[in-house]
């Protein structure tokens, strides 16, 4: 079953509960943090996932993209975040490790995410420990991006990687993934789509989650 995280990066944030509300369809709500280090832009942090986790029974899917994450993961966990996923590009293999038994050992589910010019390989230290594996299919910073079609080898590899070792693991796909891009992103093996502007763009929310599940 192909499950939908909605990005809130698209949404109203001045009205993020009632935008919350209206992916209620969904299977998780993709939490966007970025802090202008790691990537060019700057969203929503702790406060923000405290506030929104009364509001919604969706696990909150939080994609830290920040410097240093372990600086930060128990915080997020403590706020309300049930998976949280950390780029290995943003820390030594050492402390993403460290960030992976620290989200464990709050008793959440980890992740860890590979940024477009980042190789399958980069995944395989963790791959068995994670649930979930998260590939860019743009360069993380900004919703409403054009896929990156040339990212479906990595999920190909990783699907197959995943499938030996760690059946369990959840393979997610985020960035420009939308009615003309999902099937493509399914055949390849994901089995986790987020979806920011695809979902918050259309005029009828649940059918285009119901959509993108194909
Ligand atoms: C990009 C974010 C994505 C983004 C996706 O850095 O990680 O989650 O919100 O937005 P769309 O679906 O519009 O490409
Ligand atoms: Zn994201």
């Amino acid at each position: 079953m192909i499950k939908i995280s909605p990005s809130i990066l698209s949404a109203d944030f001045a009205n993020l509960e009632r935008d919350i509300a209206r992916i209620s369809a969904a299977d998780y709500v993709h939490v966007d943090v970025m802090d202008g280090c790691f990537v060019p832009n700057i969203t929503i942090g702790i406060p923000v996932v405290k506030a929104i986790k009364p509001t919604t029974s969706l696990p909150l899917d939080v994609h830290l993209m920040i410097v240093e994450p372990v600086r930060y993961v128990e915080q997020f966990c403590d706020a309300g975040a049930d998976l949280v996923t950390v780029h290995v590009e943003s820390d030594t293999e050492e402390n993403t490790h460290r960030c992976i038994d620290l989200i464990h050992a709050k008793g959440k589910k980890a992740g860890i995410v590979l940024k477009p010019n980042t190789p399958a390989e980069a995944a395989l230290p963790f791959l068995e420990k994670v649930e979930l594996i998260l590939v860019m299919t743009v360069e993380p910073g900004f919703g409403g991006q054009s896929f990156m079609e040339n990212m479906m080898p990595k999920v190909r590899q990783l699907r197959a990687w995943i499938n030996e070792k760690n059946p369990a693991c959840e393979l997610e796909v985020d960035g420009g993934v939308g009615p003309d891009t999902y099937k493509t992103c399914i055949e390849a093996g994901a089995n986790v789509l987020v979806a920011g502007s695809a979902v918050y763009g259309a005029a009828d929310i649940p059918q285009r989650i119901a959509e993108l599940r194909g």
